[in-house]
């Protein structure tokens, strides 16, 4: 695996490639890589002769700099994880090297209503942070393909509709929620949970399930979200959100309708866990 520092080394390397006719994926990380992170590896190479990852804590999507300053650091183990999945190249780039002017100069891509809402809502200047460093690293690396988890669905719908409306030559692949065996979505802040929470994280898949199964047979929506809230609560999580939207537009809704999702956020301990499950109606 060749380890690029340099935005020159990235772009000379995936040239060389380019003018070998290969195609090139992409998966941009902020590193503490887990099976979810190489399962985008995985898939990038379905689609793809070559693959380029990145490691790259952005500064721009943290608005609490105690998040920031405890983001886990696991380069080393994250180096070999990616070697082992036959990674081709991954660029490690510095702050300094994405934000040269510092973060209040830096020109910014801002995706408009998508962004409001949900982890856009309680996190201010967090998806404007995302789509800034996506957009530059996808500048940077100039890929055919790009890979994103549904885990971070919002996320997903913020990079495509910015590859739509900025027109970036970049196909966006979106894969599946890696889970733990008993449902919990996995994540680099599953690791911050004590013996006690991760035993009782897993509810959180369990009472959406539930919810959403209930919503396809037509219960009403508002009901099952108060009484899952409140089953929540009971167990101890703090529930941040818990809502039904449009897949397509992340737009709330009331009533049942096709392609809807349901979508959770909840603080268990110091830990927010975030998840999201399609909601498949019976008819
Ligand atoms: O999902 C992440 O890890 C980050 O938000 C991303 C896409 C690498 C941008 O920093």
């Amino acid at each position: 695996m060749i380890i690029a520092n340099t935005i020159n080394e990235v772009r000379q390397q995936v040239l060389n490639w380019r003018q070998q006719g290969l195609k090139v994926a992409f998966v941009p990380t902020m590193g503490n890589l887990h099976q979810g992170h190489l399962t985008l590896v995985k898939t990038a190479k379905q689609h793809a002769d070559k693959i380029v990852a990145s490691i790259f804590v952005n500064p721009m999507q943290f608005n609490d700099a105690n998040d920031l300053a405890n983001y886990p650091k696991t380069m080393d183990a994250d180096q070999q994880a990616l070697i082992h999945e036959q990674t081709d190249l991954l660029y490690i780039p510095t702050v300094e090297q994405i934000y040269p002017k510092g973060l209040e100069q830096q020109s910014a891509v801002e995706v408009p209503t998508i962004t409001e809402g949900l982890c856009g809502g309680n996190r201010p200047g967090h998806f404007r942070g995302v789509s800034t460093v996506v957009a530059k690293l996808f500048n940077i690396v100039q890929p055919d393909v790009a890979c994103f988890g549904e885990k971070d669905f919002q996320q997903l719908q913020v990079i495509k509709t910015m590859v739509e409306d900025l027109s970036f030559p970049i196909e966006v692949i979106a894969v599946a929620t890696c889970r733990e065996q008993d449902g919990l979505a996995m994540s680099s802040r599953n690791t911050h949970l004590t013996q006690g929470e991760r035993v009782i994280a897993p509810e959180l898949k369990q009472c959406m399930d539930l919810v959403a199964a209930n919503i396809a047979e037509g219960c009403n929506i508002k009901d099952e979200l108060d009484k899952a809230k409140m089953h929540l609560t009971e167990l101890g999580f703090k529930v941040d959100y818990l809502e039904v939207r449009r897949e397509k537009d992340l737009q709330l809704v009331n009533k049942i309708e096709p392609g809807l999702r349901l979508f959770a956020a909840a603080y268990l301990g110091k830990p927010r866990l975030i998840d999201n499950i399609a909601i498949k109606l019976s008819k």
